[in-house]
């Protein structure tokens, strides 16, 4: 089938990536000249793992092709993924913007019907202004169109795996011709019909994947519900973790213990510096500002986003703390991605503890394996450097800000030379408590009894 991939962010390139490589011909634009550039010169403006060579071996193969050329793309396809951003606006609502401009350009080149699919996350309702959208800047004559809502539930970092192994396919659709359409273009993945460019032959033994069929409304509101709970589910971890440093638990005893039973299960309720990147902050967000406009108090998720904003004073209060006066100490930042494996600092928490430490005059020095490039951007004036055992030399303390697990593997008896004063702060309780004191280090991290020296 012909596909055409519009938007060649994350999840258009992810998308069109493994969409060629399950045998699907692709053909992806964006507005972004730049990025269409690096794109057409053969290289990849973001870092995903298996996402390079995926990208050069589709290409070689012929399944994948980049255009700047919007009308080329919208020609030569029978079913259009939307990939583009949905930013948050001022108010928290999603910004539909992009997808409005792309509805006209697809209204203006269609010649042929075509199934135009979300995949960007939107909130309930797009898919008929969408619909609307087509029909009202279409030619005369009309092109036939219709919509459904695909959308996507990646995670950066492991996002290939995800694409290949999902555990459901979500269908959004208004008749059934296009559900068959959706269910052809992923049969090889619900048969498991591919080669994974992730595992080599040798994936993780996995339940078939379900492929839902629902209204688009519903599959809208599958997509924010779903990144809703899992940031309630870190939010409530993150008030666990406040609580046990109060009455001395250990919150990550109480989070396994919580996790084992099988009706709330173990993912997300890991205690930290809260969470951050392009989804789950702005799309609950967009859930909660949806929510307002048609009368719904979803004052649940008002209390999960305050939490997760609130984590940042708490490593804050931990750094007065021992630091006292911020004002010309040195401050070693090990991670700036929002998550390890990524090179994203959209809405990474590291990026507001920067700006909070600059405010109070600290001189900062920052690693992370991926994110110092975009970071320096943003940060021109800090120090970065590759090697974390620099970013400790004369430091008062570190900040481990990102679980990248390198920084697990440190040689801490190195650290602890390099150090002015031995004290590390992990935000991400990544590290084990008791061995850094025994490499004698002052240790703080988040809810773990006796943590706090
Ligand atoms: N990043 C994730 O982990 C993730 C996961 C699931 C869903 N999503 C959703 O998918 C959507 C895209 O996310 P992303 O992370 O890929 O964003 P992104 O910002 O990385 O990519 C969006 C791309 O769309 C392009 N674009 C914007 N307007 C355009 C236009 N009019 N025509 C052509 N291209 C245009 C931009 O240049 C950019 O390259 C968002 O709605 C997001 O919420 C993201």
């Amino acid at each position: 089938m012909k596909l055409a991939v519009i938007g060649c962010g994350y999840v258009g390139l992810v998308t069109g990536g493994c969409l060629a490589e399950i045998g699907h011909e692709v053909i992806a634009t964006d507005n972004d000249s730049a990025k269409m550039a690096v794109l057409e010169a053969g290289r990849v403006p973001i870092y995903e793992p298996t996402l390079e060579p995926m990208l050069a071996s589709a290409r070689k193969a012929g399944q994948l092709r980049f255009t700047a050329d919007p009308a080329e793309a919208i020609h030569a396809a029978d079913v259009i993924f939307i990939c583009v951003g949905t930013p948050p606006r001022e108010t928290g609502a999603a910004d539909l913007s992009a997808i409005d401009s792309v509805a006209r350009m697809i209204a203006n080149e269609a010649r042929t019907p075509k199934l135009v699919i979300e995949k960007s996350t939107v909130p309930a309702q797009t898919g008929s202004n969408l619909k609307r959208a087509l029909t009202v800047y279409g030619r005369s004559g009309g092109t036939l169109f219709r919509v459904a809502s695909n959308p996507e539930f990646l995670r950066e970092g492991t996002a290939i795996g995800d694409f290949f192994h999902p555990d459901r396919i979500v269908v959004g659709i208004e008749d059934s011709a296009s559900a068959e359409q959706l269910r052809e273009i992923y049969a090889p993945i619900l048969e498991g019909r591919f080669s994974c460019p992730v595992h080599s032959g040798k994936c993780p033994p996995a339940v078939k994947p379900e492929f839902l069929v629902t209204t688009i409304a519903s599959a809208e509101l599958i997509k924010h519900a779903s990144n809703s709970f899992l940031g309630l589910k870190i939010s409530y971890a993150n008030v666990l973790s406040d609580l046990c440093e109060k009455l001395d638990g250990n919150v990550e005893e109480v989070t396994r213990a919580v996790g084992l039973d099988p009706r709330i299960g173990p993912h997300f309720l890991k205690a930290g510096l809260g969470f951050g990147g392009f989804c789950l902050p702005k799309d609950i967000q967009a859930f909660m500002h949806l929510a307002d406009s048609v009368g719904v108090d979803f004052g649940l998720l008002r209390e999960a986003e305050r939490v997760n904003r609130q984590r940042i004073d708490r490593l804050m209060e931990k750094v007065h703390h021992f630091l006292w006066v911020i004002k010309d100490k040195q401050i070693g930042l090990l991670g700036l991605a929002f998550k390890p494996f990524t090179d994203d600092i959209r809405l990474a928490p590291a990026l507001e503890v920067i700006r909070r430490l600059i405010a109070e005059g600290a001189r900062l020095r920052a690693t992370d394996p991926e994110a110092m490039e975009r970071t320096r951007a943003l940060f021109p004036d800090i120090a970065y450097s590759a090697d974390p055992y620099e970013v400790a030399r004369g430091a008062d303390a570190l900040l481990l800000l990102t679980e990248w697990p390198a920084y697990k593997k440190l040689d801490w008896a190195r650290v602890h030379k390099e150090m002015a004063r031995r004290l590390i702060i992990d935000a991400r309780n990544q590290l084990d408590p008791l061995e850094m004191r025994l490499h004698g280090f002052e240790y703080d991290s988040f809810g773990r009894a006796g943590s706090r020296a």
